[in-house]
Formats: C-alpha cells, structure tokens, sequence
C-alpha cells in the first residue's frame, strides 16, 4: 500500500500530468515511458551503495537517488553497511579510498587510464550477485559516473554487460558569464544574470544548485562569474564574500570558480597611480589580492583577462607586451596554484589593414614567453563568432603555448535567443578543421587543452530563452569532454533526454537541429559573408551600414561590395590573412577558382557574373541561398508542426511562436539583404520567387533603439 502511494505521488510529481516550463533541462528522470525497457531496469536495479564520506559524494548519491526514484518510478533502497552483502541489482559507486566493496574489485589498472577526473562504469559480479560498479580515482569522477549512468536510463540504453570507460579530454572545460554585478548580461537574452549579487552571501538560490548539477552531469569543471569587460568591484572584499559563498557551493560539483580581472585595478581599486606589469608596487597590489582571494577561496580557479582590446585598459598602455601582463598575474597566483587565462581577442586602436589579421601578429611572436600557468585563449575564428568563419590561425601556431578554444553559446549573431540554432555543428566544424601545423590530422581539437563557453544562461524560467538554446549549453559541455563526439550523437541524446524518446519525434527533431546551422548561415550570410547585422546591437540585417566611428566596425567593411563585385579579399592580392595558415591550408582558398563556396566570399572579392561549381553566376547563387535559407526554415515550421502529438503542449506552443518569429527575420534578412546588394549587381531577383514587401529604403530605415538584448 505505502508502495502504491509512493509511486502514485511520484507518478503524479513527475509525470507528464505537470506543465513542462524546461527549468529541469535535460535532468527531468521522468519515469522511463517505455514499458518494457522500464521493466528490465526495474528488475536490474535494486539498491545503491555509495559512501558519502565528502560533500562530492553526497551530491552524487542524491542525484542517483533522486534519478533512479524518478525514472524507475520505484523505491530504490540504500545499502549502508560495508559488511552487509552487497545485495543483487545494487548500483555500487565510490573510489578505492572511500569503498571497500570497489576496493575488493581491484580496479588499479583500469582506473590508472581515467585520469583525475575520468570513471569506469561496469557490470560486476561480487559473491555471485550481479551489480553496477561506477569507479573512479577521485570523488568527481563518481560523480560524472554517476550523471553518465543516469544518461543511459534517460536515453534508454541497454544496460547489461556494461564496460565503459571515459575520461575527459580536455582539462579546462569552463563557461565565461558576461555577467555584470549589476545582473545585466552582455549578449545576453535570457534574462538576468542567475547570480543575485545583492542577496549573496547568505542566500543562495536553489537555482546555484540546479546549475551546478547542469554543469557537472556534462562535465564542466570551471566558471568565470563576471563578464570580460569586468568592474573592479568584484575584487573588493565584500564580493569575494559573495564569491567565496559560490564557490563553497559550486566545489561540491566539482566546479571551480574563476574571475575576470580588470587591467587597471590597482589604480580603481587600490590608488595607485600606474597599472604597469613591471612596477613593484604594481606587482606587489596583485600579490596582496590573490592572497586575499586565496584565504577565502582556497581552490579559486585564476583570472580571466581581456586587456588592450575594445578599450579595455592592458600593458600596452605601458608599453608592455601582453606576456609581461599574463606573466605578471601569473607569478602572483602561481604559489597558490592558479591561472591566468589571457584573451587574444584584440585589435588595435588604429584601424588594420585586416581586423582578421590581428590577433596571429600580436601574439604569435609572443609564443614561448608565456609562464607555464597562462593559457592564450583564442575565438573560434578570427573575427567575432560570426555564423561561420574559418578556424582562427593561433590554433596550431603557438606550439609552446596552452590554447583555450572560446566559443560563443550566446547567439549574439546568430539570432539571439529567438531563433532554433543548434551549434554543435559549428563547434565542429571547427574541432574537425585540420590546422595542418604538426601534419597532416593537426586538427584543431589537438591543438588546444581547454575550451571556454559563453554562456547562454539567464533567469529565465527555462533558463536559455529558446528551448532549444539549452542543446549549445549541453553541446558545448560534452565536446569539452570529448571532441571526437558527432554533433548527430548529441542531439540524439540531448532530445531523448529534454523532450522525449519517441522514435519519430527524435527523427525529426534530430533533422530539424541538425539543418539549423547551415539554414541560418544561408539567410543571414551564405558564401562566406560576415559581420554583415546591426551595428552594435547585431539585431537584424544592416550590410548598408557605413557610419560607426571606426571602419572595421562596419558591414561595409566586411563585404566590400561594389559594383564589381563583393566579397573581402584576403588572398595573396589582398590582405594575405591567408598566410598565416599552413600551406596546405592556404592552397584550399587561395584561388578563386576552387575555393570552396562556404568561404568564397571570406577570402575573395568576386565579381557578380563569376561561374560558380554550380554553373550559376554569384548572383544567382546568392539569391539562391537566401531564398533557401526563407524556405529552410519554413521547413523547419512544418516538421515542427508534424511533431505536435509528441511534445507537451507548453513547449510544442513555445518552439512553434519562436519559429514564426525565425521565419519573419530570415525574410527580412533575404529581402533587405538582395535588395542592398542588387543595387551594386544590377541584376534581377529570381523569377518566381517572393518578391520583397518592401523598398531597400524601408529596410534601412528601420531603428532598434532597444533591442532583445538588456542594458
Ligand atoms: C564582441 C561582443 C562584445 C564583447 C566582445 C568580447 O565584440 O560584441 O560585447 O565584449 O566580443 O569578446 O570581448
């Protein structure tokens, strides 16, 4: 009877009978919907064991608690007892050092390959009964066993003969807030900001906890809680009380907390009259405030650093190299074990030849000068997380230097939080790039030993704005952990987990967020076009715009068109950013005439009747991506539509309003785009095709004074 009742009120707390608001992400342990394969786990698993002897393993054990509860719809026991038989079905976790029953297994040579943070997950038998036994050399490997095992249950996997081994392949797997103490996000347009400045430290907000569960069930070990353009405030003792209470919450997750430092802190924050790296005082000021920040975060994670870029102050402003500055900070955290993560994210004042340029010839001569606790952490492309640029050429070409990857999960030019783009396939288009710098296979993935993310997170009830937003924070966390991973295989269980397991609904979602890439760079900027929205606010199309205070933040810049053509030249008649690959590289885009088509434009100015692969003149090829990218995402409606049966109504509604939206903005950008780049073509819009509603004139005089994002 009691059983009943449990199951009853778990049924009722957890099922589909409640409104799906996506706060629960894809940790929802819905009860499995597949009768028969509920059955099987039900009479697979029993019990657990697992000895919380460190407040890692006490999160661990309430979620494997909490998920098998949930998915099983069952009353799982907790054996305590370590002289108590293990029983059969139970799902035994723990490291040598805190459980002698994974002790007994004698794992020594199979754990020596997970590394520090890796785990074993495997079907055991220990006196004739049959177990699960998730093993790892430290806590938080059990605990990323743990998230992994309650994966196969909400993807519904076989569970029997269990042999897994997994262990992350990169080392820094973080998420960059641009968060500001004022809970304004930059680029952010999901809310405000999670972290409430004003109520820390004493209160801390279940939503701390829910994410740093997100985190660490996809492996994201760090967190940089203030945005890059940072206020000297955070440093002050009051916040690092506040930070000091997030990070003692966060560290039972395994994540470490990290802050972005400001340049010229020691003159904001502590009087002094210069910020120079060589200056004593200058150096002694840090010294002084990383001891502080020590004694009150003893596993704090370093500073992230933007320096002389965008008008950040840096040691270029004292004539010093951005070596002198990392190393500086980096002396000052190096007894306490931590480091400094250095942007490449600059250009100069003067406005360059080719912004594209300019990070390789700032910091590629400063290879080999760096402490061995900095790393340079370099955009995914050379310009500003457009919807597709070419690999940045830092990867691979700062061999005595550690490389973060910095991808952008906010869709700060992808559309904002409105439109459905799944960007694992830009992430990977990038990994996958070969650099060629050590051979042929230098991808870039092996070039680097971290990967930032910036976040996409807000207080929105659902965290991401768009439900489907949540997949690029999940994407991104899993290819920190391993690259190698395909951008299908995590869509794939991104949806068994967030929405459902329904064969024909994953077949369809899968197709949709796996088009949705290449659908938005054909509407916004095919053939290698770029930077090419809204100044500043980068909302909407805006290729006419020729009137920011510096050329290269300009559309017009970017594209170049005239009536001879369109298209920025960066080849060896150009700006030879080119150059700055490998030669096997450069071959692929050097001439005009075999450059692939996804980056024509990018590397060549073409002129508007050159034959493409296709046989079709660039016009007509332009017109025809645009208008595909329009019918692409109507395509995308319709799917969408087809699915309606299969996904709750709350997030059915949600998904279908924000694609009409989509399917609005991708026509205004084909109509404003061809009607603005007709006037230097000449040539028609394609017969048949929809025309525009509009004159160019309309389009360019549309004015966003507010846009999506908040400030
Ligand atoms: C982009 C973005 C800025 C951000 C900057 C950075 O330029 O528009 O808001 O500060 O990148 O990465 O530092």
């Amino acid at each position: 009877m009691k059983n009943t009742l449990l199951i009853f009120l778990l049924f009722f707390f957890t099922g589909s009978s409640f409104g799906e608001d996506g706060y629960r992400l894809w940790l929802r342990y819905d009860p499995v919907s597949n009768p028969r394969v509920l059955q099987q786990y039900r009479q697979t698993i029993s019990s657990v064991h697992l000895n919380t002897t460190s407040n890692i393993l006490t999160v661990a054990r309430d979620e494997l608690l909490k998920g098998l509860q949930g998915l099983l719809h069952k009353d799982i026991g907790e054996i305590y007892s370590e002289r108590g038989a293990i029983p059969e079905g139970c799902i035994l976790a723990g490291t040598p050092a805190s459980s002698p029953a994974i002790r007994s297994l004698h794992l020594e040579s199979q754990l020596t390959s997970s590394g520090e943070e890796g785990f074993l997950i495997l079907s055991v038998s220990i006196k004739g009964k049959h177990a699960i036994a998730i093993a790892a050399h430290s806590d938080i490997g059990i605990l990323y066993g743990v998230f992994h095992f309650l994966r196969l249950l909400q993807t519904q996997q076989n569970i029997q003969g269990l042999s897994i081994h997994e262990a992350p392949a990169l080392r820094y797997r973080i998420l960059d807030h641009w968060d500001g103490l004022n809970r304004i996000v930059e680029r952010g347009y999901a809310g405000i900001s999670i972290w409430n400045w004003h109520t820390l430290p004493l209160y801390l907000d279940q939503r701390y906890r829910d994410y740093a569960r997100a985190d660490a069930s996809i492996g994201i070990n760090g967190t940089v809680l203030n945005n890059v353009n940072a206020n000297v405030l955070v440093l002050s003792k009051e916040y690092l009380l506040k930070v000091s209470a997030l990070a003692t919450l966060l560290r039972s997750y395994g994540i470490k907390v990290y802050l972005s430092a400001k340049w010229s802190a020691p003159i904001e924050a502590g009087g002094l009259k210069t910020a120079d790296p060589l200056d004593p005082q200058v150096q002694e000021w840090w010294k002084e405030k990383v001891k502080e920040i020590y004694g009150l975060i003893p596993d704090f994670g370093g500073f992230l650093v933007k320096a002389n870029s965008e008008g950040q102050p840096g040691p270029q402003n004292y004539g010093r190299t951005h070596a002198d500055g990392a190393n500086m900070l980096a002396d000052a955290l190096a007894p306490f074990g931590g480091i400094v993560i250095w942007r490449a994210f600059v250009y100069s004042n003067e406005t360059p030849e080719d912004r594209a340029k300019q990070a390789y010839n700032e910091f590629k001569p400063l290879d080999g000068q760096f402490r061995k606790n900095v790393l340079v952490q370099v955009k995914n492309g050379p310009i500003d997380f457009q919807p597709r640029e070419p690999f940045h050429p830092l990867f691979g070409a700062m061999p005595k230097t550690p490389l973060m990857m910095e991808f952008q999960l906010t869709q700060e030019y992808l559309g904002f939080a409105t439109h459905l783009v799944y960007l694992a396939p830009l992430f990977k288009e990038c990994l996958d790039s070969d650099t060629y710098t050590k051979g042929k296979g230098s991808t870039v993935a092996t070039t680097i030993s971290g990967m930032a993310g910036v976040a996409n997170i807000g207080n929105e009830r659902n965290w991401c704005g768009h439900p489907f937003a949540q997949a690029n924070w999940y994407a991104f966390g899993k290819l920190a952990w391993d690259p190698g991973l395909s951008s299908a295989q995590i869509a794939g269980e991104w949806i068994r987990q967030t929405f459902t397991n329904d064969p024909a609904a994953i077949d369809t979602l899968k197709k949709i967020m796996l088009a949705s890439r290449e659908i938005t760079v054909d509407y916004m900027t095919p053939l290698g076009l770029h930077h090419i929205m809204g100044y500043n606010h980068h909302y909407g199309p805006a290729p006419w715009w020729d009137k920011a205070s510096r050329p290269d933040w300009n559309p017009v810049y970017y594209h170049k068109a005239d009536p001879a053509g369109v298209g920025f030249d960066r080849s060896s008649t150009g700006s030879n950013a080119l150059e700055q690959y490998a030669p096997e590289v450069r071959r692929q885009f050097e001439d005009v005439k075999n450059c692939p088509d996804a980056w024509l434009l990018w590397y060549h100015h073409v002129a508007w009747d050159h034959r493409m692969q296709s046989g079709r003149t660039l016009w007509e090829e332009l017109c025809i991506k645009y208008y595909t990218g329009v019918d692409s995402v109507r395509w995308m409606q319709k799917a969408w539509e087809s699915c309606k049966s299969r996904i709750d109504p709350e997030r059915w509604d949600q998904v279908r309003m924000l694609l009409s939206i989509q399917e609005n903005e991708a026509v205004w950008w084909r109509n404003a785009c061809l009607l603005y780049f007709q006037t230097f073509s000449g040539m028609p819009l394609p017969a048949g095709g929809e025309r525009p509603d509009h004159d160019l004139g309309y389009y360019e005089g549309l004015k966003f004074p507010i846009a999506a994002e908040i400030k």
